[in-house]
């Protein structure tokens, strides 16, 4: 190369670099529109609300990045998640409804021809309608099939798998209790005597094709984060404002932490918590670098811990549920019990949220929805009636007042799918049904109407131990209190739009990149470009 070409290459470089500088600096106009705030939303799976370290002080920590966040944000004691499993917990955060509402009650198969309903609309579509750019990383569970999958729910650009990452065999499985096979390997026998899901490979998604099938768990925690990263150091050229989803694996089993040493079985579940972390610090790093003062970071969990899982399940704090626990089976995931929805939950925004609080106020992942549409300043569809509220007082001034109450849905321990069960009111929460999730070892508790319902004070009892003595003039003034809310939403859901999500499931319907292969098999993309299996191979 001449030191002639050499220059020209340099001037080319310093007047792209000059036009470039002037474009992002004055060159858009649109001063409003690149002030509204950007939204990334972090999603855990089945952690525990004492997985996070910063709430339980003094103990090990796993957690340096979201403690550090903490510090530098707000932690939130009593927030919860909208149900204690995956799909109906996730719809309602995306719609700020109730699963009897949205339809979405319980989990969607592989097989699920259907998902979130298509007149329910997500955080991501409004907030598109809005103008703004939505990327997800992660796990979507709210059906993949058609016109549910994500790439058709309001994202821009769409990376991760479209249900539990052990739905479905892989190479090198993480670790699961029961232990699961590899894909291929006397499948079959293995998904009766185990019940492992191994019929089909588990998929990875670019927008609507799947790019790797069987995905590499171990590497996963690697791709989401050099994805998100991307999508966040693109975003000031995009100059969109920008909402990204993202949706960990982590803690949900099986766990491929890709830092661990063998043979350790009881530091997997910490490597995996460190690994998230890291996961959450590097994201965090990326948008302190791009828009620090213009982004919120809400961190929260879909759920609380799977305790079937034994070592591979995450620590519910003091909330153990312990009026079931006694009566036998576990009282977290799947649960209306605080260990299967109270979650460790952060919010971080620089300039806007003040430093190291720590709020009581009652929340719930119904909230993020209005939330941030109101701090969009964005409209939501005025057709139906919203579970969530605007808790930006909580958030950006140190309200303490939350919600009145959260009306906890069964999500698999007892009865009826969706049930509002529990009902939280002030310090008190009542239970109308109890049931419980399978522990480890084995044991299920039994399902219990009770009426008059059990009522516990939260304030005295976290542990939900010893219910009141319902002869007492406080537990009559709780249950009025508690029968009054309990009736004016059942009432409110009465009279509402009420959609019915599609649970049916159909073979045509389970995501498979070839189906010449027994487990669904192609070829693995090289990393950085999937443009051969994109065209080869469109998604189902
Ligand atoms: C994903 O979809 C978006 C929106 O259609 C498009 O801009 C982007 O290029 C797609 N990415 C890939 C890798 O296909
Ligand atoms: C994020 O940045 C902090 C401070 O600059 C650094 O200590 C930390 O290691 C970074 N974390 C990750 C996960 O990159
Ligand atoms: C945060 O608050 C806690 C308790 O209020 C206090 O002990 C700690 O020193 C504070 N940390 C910082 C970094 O200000
Ligand atoms: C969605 O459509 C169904 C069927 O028409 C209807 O019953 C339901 O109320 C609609 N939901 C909303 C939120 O509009
Ligand atoms: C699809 O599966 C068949 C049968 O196992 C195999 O021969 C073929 O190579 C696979 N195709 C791709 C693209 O991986």
């Amino acid at each position: 190369m001449t030191a002639g070409f050499t220059q020209i290459l340099l001037s080319i470089a310093l007047i792209s670099g000059l036009v470039y500088y002037v474009t992002n600096r004055c060159g858009s106009g649109d001063e409003k529109k690149q002030t509204r705030p950007n939204f990334i939303i972090i999603l855990a799976d089945d952690i525990g609300w004492g997985d996070l370290g910063i709430n339980l002080p003094g103990r090990t920590s796993h957690t340096p990045n979201l403690d550090l966040m903490a510090q530098q944000g707000i932690r939130f004691t009593d927030f919860h998640s909208p149900a204690s499993t995956c799909s109906p917990s996730r719809a309602a955060i995306l719609t700020g409804r109730h699963g009897l509402r949205t339809g979405v009650t319980h989990n969607f198969a592989v097989g699920s021809i259907g998902g979130l309903p298509l007149n329910e609309s997500t955080l991501a579509e409004v907030l598109q309608g809005a103008g703004y750019y939505t990327a997800m990383v992660g796990k979507w569970h709210l059906g993949h099939y058609g016109p549910y999958h994500p790439s058709h729910r309001g994202f821009d650009y769409y990376l991760g798998i479209p249900y539990s990452n052990d739905m479905g065999c892989t190479d090198a499985p993480g670790f699961d209790f029961p232990l699961c096979p590899p894909c291929s390997s006397g499948i079959a026998v293995y998904r009766e005597k185990r019940g492992c899901y191994s019929k089909v490979a588990l998929p990875l998604f670019e927008n609507l094709t799947i790019i790797e099938q069987p995905l590499d768990l171990w590497t996963l925690a690697e791709m989401y984060t050099t994805t998100a990263v991307r999508i966040l150091h693109r975003s000031r050229q995009r100059g969109q404002p920008f909402l990204l989803y993202v949706a960990l694996s982590h803690m949900h089993v099986p766990l491929s932490p890709a830092l661990h040493t063998e043979g350790d079985a009881h530091s997997v579940y910490h490597s995996s918590l460190r690994e998230m972390d890291a996961v959450v610090g590097a994201i965090k790093n990326a948008s302190d670098e791009i828009n620090k003062e213009n982004t919120l970071i809400w961190f929260t969990g879909d759920n609380g811990p799977w305790n079937q899982k034994c070592q591979f399940a995450g620590n519910v704090g003091p909330f153990l549920g312990r009026w079931q626990t006694n009566r036998g089976g576990a009282s977290a995931k799947t649960t209306t019990w605080e260990g299967g929805q109270r979650v460790p939950t952060v919010a971080y925004w620089p300039g806007k949220i003040a430093a190291n609080m720590t709020s009581k106020a009652l929340l719930s992942g119904l909230d993020i929805f209005p939330t941030v549409l109101s701090l969009a300043e964005v409209e939501a569809p005025s057709n139906r009636r919203y579970d969530g509220i605007d808790a930006t007082d909580t958030l950006l001034h140190g309200s303490e007042t939350g919600r009145k109450s959260v009306l906890h849905p069964n999500s698999g321990a007892a009865g009826q799918f969706g049930d509002l069960q529990a009902v939280r009111l002030g310090q008190y929460k009542a239970f109308y049904v109890t049931g419980a999730a399978e522990a480890c070892g084995g044991g299920r508790g039994r399902q219990e109407l009770h009426d008059p319902p059990l009522i516990f004070d939260l304030s005295q009892d976290e542990g939900e131990g010893s219910p009141l003595d319902s002869s007492t003039a406080e537990y009559q003034s709780a249950l009025e209190q508690i029968e009054q809310e309990r009736e004016a939403v059942m009432k409110d859901i009465a009279s509402d739009h009420v959609s019915h999500a599609d649970y049916s499931v159909d073979p045509s319907a389970v995501p498979c990149c070839n189906s010449s292969h027994i487990n669904c098999r192609c070829r693995t993309r090289t990393r950085q470009s999937s443009s051969t299996l994109s065209s080869k191979h469109p998604a189902t």
